[in-house]
């Protein structure tokens, strides 16, 4: 959906490029990802400065527990600290704050920081940050019609979409993925039907207001036509 200022309502990102910008450096992989989370609030406040509503955050996938255990245990400790200490944040800025995915390799201790996140921020009406952690685009699938079948219930695609872990959210409008690949990545495979898509070779922890801007400012001069015949 596009306001009349030509902004996107939803705008979504791959964050990819952490472990190469750190190896270019000669550092660990993990200070890559916690150069990326310095990203993350920096391309957090733009996004909500300007207006747009939905931010949606890539951070781990189902398929990064094929990565080396201490990156993986780096990762979780990254996601537990920055829900600690920015959830004040978010209550005070009214953002909404959702991590979505599976959580089935969490521990108690991060599930209930999870769970508390969106509790504490849940009244919030200025923006909503999701961050899919342990998401897949194909298990979100496939759990909904786990939950369409033991309802016994036909769905059509809007009360499907219902069942997605991404219910209360709209579909992205844009989805950016950083760090050069030209590739989905298991990301939100049902929603992202009819997304902008927009590639980019920057490595996420250089990622810039101002190539924020120039994807933004692309999408304002795009035709979204969603099979019809558009304006031109
Ligand atoms: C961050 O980028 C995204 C995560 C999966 C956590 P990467 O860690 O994949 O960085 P590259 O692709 O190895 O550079
Ligand atoms: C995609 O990055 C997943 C996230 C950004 C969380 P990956 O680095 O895991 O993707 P591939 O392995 O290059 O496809
Ligand atoms: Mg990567």
């Amino acid at each position: 959906m596009r306001s009349d200022t030509g902004l996107p309502n939803h705008i979504a990102f791959i964050m990819d490029g952490n472990g190469r910008w750190a190896k270019k450096r000669l550092l660990p992989r993990k200070l890559g990802h916690r150069e990326g989370v310095v990203t993350i609030d920096r391309i957090a406040d733009c996004v909500f400065d300007r207006g747009i509503k939905y931010l949606t955050l890539f951070a781990f996938s189902t398929e990064n527990w094929k990565r080396p255990a201490d990156e993986v245990s780096g990762l979780l400790s990254l996601l537990s600290n920055y829900l600690v200490k920015k959830i004040p944040k978010f209550v005070k800025n009214g953002i909404v704050l959702r991590i979505i995915g599976s959580a089935r390799g969490l521990s108690d201790e991060l599930k209930e920081l999870i769970r508390d996140a969106y509790e504490k921020t849940k009244r919030g009406d200025k923006g909503n940050l999701t961050v899919c952690f342990d998401y897949g685009g194909r298990a979100d699938i496939v759990e909904a019609v786990n939950k369409c079948v033991e309802e016994g219930k036909k769905v059509n695609e809007e009360e499907f979409a219902g069942y997605l872990q991404t219910a209360d959210l709209p579909d992205p409008d844009i989805v950016v993925r950083t760090g050069g690949e030209h590739r989905i990545s298991n990301f939100l495979l049902y929603q992202m039907a009819y997304s902008e898509l927009y590639f980019s070779d920057t490595l996420w922890p250089d990622f810039s207001e101002k190539e924020l801007d120039e994807i933004l400012a692309a999408y304002a001069r795009t035709d979204r036509r969603f099979g019809g015949i558009g304006k031109n």
